[in-house]
């Protein structure tokens, strides 16, 4: 079962924690993972633009660090300036693809107001199984 609500609150708590003084742009991301637990993540701009860390790069260091395991849903979102409430925000190209090594075809992504597998907003994907190893 996946408790969608707590992943919309806890993805723009991580937007609020956000350090994009550059853009504006606050990301917030949440994943539930396959043992239960609740992962976030943040963008974290940088002086060199290009250094730039996503929200989604942030929570896939997030999900190694406490304990690795597959992502099962993920919601990700901006917040509106001027009413500081969340809004739904799709992952940038790379970040699909951080999603995708991390959960796969069956992972499931609101980051549209609608969810999505990952094989609809990441078809062709590229992955180890492509690797000769
Ligand atoms: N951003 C993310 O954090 N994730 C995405 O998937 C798209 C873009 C951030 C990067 C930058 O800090 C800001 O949004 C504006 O592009």
């Amino acid at each position: 079962m996946i408790d969608w609500p707590a992943l919309h609150r806890v993805a723009a708590e991580a937007a609020r924690l956000s350090y994009s003084p550059y853009s504006g742009f606050p990301v917030g991301a949440a994943a539930l993972v396959s043992d239960g637990r609740i992962i976030r993540g943040c963008n974290v701009e940088n002086a060199s633009y290009g250094l730039t860390l996503c929200a989604e790069c942030s929570l896939i260091s997030s999900l190694q660090l406490t304990g690795g395991g597959r992502l099962v849903a993920v919601v990700t979102c901006t917040l509106d300036p001027v009413t500081g409430l969340a809004k739904p925000v799709m992952p940038c190209g790379r970040c699909r693809q951080l999603l995708w090594e991390h959960g796969g075809p069956e992972c499931l992504l609101d980051g549209n107001g609608q969810v999505q597998p990952m094989t609809a907003v990441l078809p062709g994907a590229f992955d180890a199984s492509e690797l000769d190893h």
